[in-house]
């Protein structure tokens, strides 16, 4: 197993101050970096690495690619041929490519996400250092996140025409990069279509998830946070900030994460999350939710899916 974590994600934003505010001070991240572009790089306090969520002024929101990290740049040269030889062309970017990060292995995944995959970026430590360190550090702001947890993708998705990039995303990311599943949604006659999936490289319940939809895009970014009251607060951090929340606090059946859902000033859909849920391993029985269950599946106390949640992304 090399892929390690979700290293970043960069989204495009409509209006780069209004953002800043939301994610420096609702999220409580911290700008770390702003290169010649424009482009702008934060980091939560318990994060080491420099960044790990890149802003890009457009005229549009949504996602841009999000990058993983794996263990070692030998990594790289490993998968470039793996991944070619599943059918996908990738492209090796040079180290520097983006400012303080070593190269990145570029590729399209089937519903035509971009992924990277990258080894090297500097590290400037956490907010709480490696020696001795507190639980906590005193500059804790706003939500307070911990760090970027995962991301949601919709994937274009039409059985009656053949196209499911639920199911290619999900076997190329445990055929390829060793990711394995933890959960997943059954539909159709015969229960065997893959309509959504939550997959693992670490041992949470999921480091990335493919949900289906009309089209592909960005469902939404999560960070983590301890506890069902740091939710809580988070949530009241939103309403004093006037964030426009989508879900208000609650649970998942999926993961049994506890979860508030909202969107950002450019309407990309946010997560702060907490709970572990349960031990991801390679040898535990894969969660099946059916049809029929998908409600309790997504929202476990209300069992009713939302239809914001559902369809609305970027
Ligand atoms: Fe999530």
């Amino acid at each position: 197993m090399s892929v390690m974590r979700i290293g970043h994600a960069s989204l495009r934003v409509m209006d780069m101050g209004a953002a800043l505010q939301h994610y420096d001070n609702v999220l409580g991240m911290q700008v770390t970096m702003k290169d010649a572009a424009g482009h702008v790089y934060l980091k939560c306090w318990d994060e080491w690495d420099k960044y790990s969520l890149i802003l890009t002024a457009s005229d549009r929101a949504g996602l841009e690619y999000v990058a993983y990290k794996v263990r070692a740049e030998s990594d790289l040269d490993v998968l470039q041929p793996k991944i070619e030889a599943w059918g996908i062309k990738t492209t090796m970017l040079p180290a520097g490519s983006l400012p303080d990060t070593g190269r990145m292995l570029q590729f399209h995944l089937p519903s035509g996400h971009e992924m990277r995959l990258f080894a090297t970026k500097e590290q400037v430590g956490t907010d709480v250092g490696s020696l001795n360190p507190d639980p906590w550090p005193d500059s804790v702001r706003g939500a307070g996140v911990h760090w970027l947890d995962h991301i949601l993708l919709m994937c274009e998705m039409n059985p009656e025409a053949g196209v499911n990039t639920v199911a290619d995303n999900t076997r190329f990311m445990e055929e390829v990069l060793d990711f394995w599943l933890t959960e997943h949604v059954l539909v159709g006659p015969d229960k065997n279509i893959q309509a959504a999936t939550w997959m693992a490289c670490t041992t949470t319940p999921h480091d990335i998830a493919f949900v289906g939809g009309p089209r592909s895009g960005l469902h939404h970014i999560a960070f983590f946070l301890d506890s069902w009251h740091d939710v809580l607060k988070s949530a009241d951090v939103m309403a004093k900030n006037k964030v426009h929340i989508d879900v208000a606090p609650t649970r998942h059946g999926i993961t049994r994460g506890e979860t508030i859902y909202f969107f950002d000033p450019s309407g990309n859909r946010n997560e702060t999350f907490a709970g572990l849920g349960y031990m991801a391993q390679r040898d535990r029985p894969v969660t099946v939710w059916s049809e029929d269950h998908l409600g309790s599946g997504i929202f476990y106390h209300t069992g009713i899916l939302v239809d914001s949640f559902t369809q609305v992304y970027t």
